[in-house]
């Protein structure tokens, strides 16, 4: 026994030999290596009762039509505004038979399931690590790794390849579910303003607690590479892990432990609430955050011109959405399309009105171009989303006068010079 304790430079959980692939208690239990960037990037140790490959070699089957939404074929998106209505939860599926495409680029897609009835069946992805955002429901993620408890507001990341189930308890279930085909997504974090905005590493929540499972039966696992869905059977239960080390592990994060970046004389970008980055994709949080004191604190007019814009509505009052969006739904807005405040946000900001707060959380997952659309998602598209900006030709404020540019030049005029109102005193005390 040591004097002192100490703690491993890898996480570790349960009984682990001394070093992977070291030590006499390989000679007992079976090591299995879940890794990225082939033999040299990030990587976790198992360590089973049984052997992984203990499949039942006569069961193995390709599933067809297993998650047909999944697979709805894409096609381009552009020149429209679509907001998407709730994925309805009939007819009732689970997790993954009812996982449905909205969009998807060469890195990365997003995705909508309303499970309805539990999975029977443990899944992998071999194509994606994914990132789940709970809308609505709680339940476990059982893993390899251990389970991991869910509620609204979570997102739970499971690295390609891990094997898991999720256990649901009653009542809806909701997730947007964005795939990282070919990296992990990262922390997001700028150089200037270091790792603990727009949220901590230690705010994820990793599993620590083993549930080891010592059973026979038949336990079915589904895999899915690309469109290609195959189930194969085991004897023995897969979590029958006793102990794992390693950083390739699934973890949650709370979407309240975002503390955004906030600016009193300035509009923070949306790119300014990147929580995380997926190759072709980075993934944002709009938090429940004060109303910047001075400047622009709506959403300025803009185009993406590289990216299209999905935002999934999770909570709040949603003070740009023009009472056209609410809980559930998500908007895309596509590449090169102008899109800003609605005319009724316009109007309260015009009008010098300054809410205080922005109560809301939405997910916004902007995808690189080219991103396609799925059939699945246009069936959801509302037709009356492009009139949510009708107001601006209608609202005398907003259409055409004849003494317009005289008004403004003289107004360019008068303001040239003006300042925020926060600003230090000059050298006479004048504030
Ligand atoms: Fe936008």
């Amino acid at each position: 026994m040591d004097k002192y304790e100490y703690f491993s430079g890898l996480p570790e959980v349960g009984i682990v030999p001394r070093a992977p692939h070291a030590g006499p208690l390989l000679r007992h239990v079976f090591e299995q290596e879940h890794g990225r960037g082939g033999f040299a990037g990030k990587v976790s140790h198992t360590y089973h009762l049984y052997p992984p490959t203990n499949w039942l070699p006569d069961e193995t089957r390709v599933l067809d039509a297993f998650a047909p939404d999944w697979e709805s074929p894409l096609r381009p998106i552009g020149g429209v505004h679509h907001a998407l209505g709730v994925a309805p939860a009939e007819p009732a599926r689970d997790v993954y038979r009812g996982m449905a495409r909205i969009v998807a680029n060469a890195g990365s897609a997003m995705n909508v399931t309303a499970p309805r009835a539990p999975m029977d069946y443990f899944f992998e992805h071999h194509s994606a690590s994914m990132v789940f955002f709970v809308h609505e429901g709680r339940g476990t993620l059982e893993t390899t790794f251990g389970p991991i408890e869910y509620r609204p507001g979570d997102f739970l990341i499971v690295p390609k390849g891990v094997t898991h189930r999720f256990e649901p308890a009653a009542g809806p279930q909701y997730f947007w579910m964005y795939e990282s085909f070919a990296g992990d997504p990262e922390k997001s974090e700028s150089p200037t303003t270091g790792r603990f905005l727009t949220h901590s590493a230690s705010d994820y929540r990793f599993p620590r607690t083993l549930d080891t499972r010592n059973e026979a039966g038949r336990f079915e696992i589904v895999s899915k590479v690309e469109r290609a869905y195959t189930r194969r059977v085991h004897p023995t239960h897969p979590f029958d892990v006793i102990g794992w080390r390693g950083d390739y592990l699934p973890y949650k994060f709370a979407v309240e432990d975002v503390r955004p970046l906030v600016a009193d004389r300035s509009h923070v970008p949306p790119s300014g609430h990147t929580i995380f980055k997926l190759p072709g994709c980075y993934l944002c949080v709009f938090t429940v955050r004060s109303v910047e004191k001075e400047g622009m604190w709506l959403p300025f007019f803009h185009r993406n011109l590289d990216y299209l814009e999905t935002l999934g509505y999770h909570f709040g009052e949603y003070f740009n959405a023009g009472g056209v969006v609410t809980r559930g739904m998500v908007t895309l807005h596509p590449v090169g399309l102008p899109h800003g405040p609605k005319p009724r946000a316009l109007q309260t900001f015009l009008d010098g009105v300054n809410p205080g707060v922005h109560n809301e959380v939405a997910i916004m997952a902007d995808f690189a171009n080219p991103t396609q659309v799925s059939e699945y998602a246009l069936g959801l598209s509302r037709r009356d989303y492009m009139g949510a900006w009708g107001a601006y030709t209608t609202d005398e404020r907003f259409t055409y006068r004849p003494d317009r540019l005289a008004e403004a030049r003289a107004l360019g005029e008068r303001l040239a010079d003006a300042r925020d109102a926060l600003r230090p005193p000059d050298d006479e005390g004048r504030a």
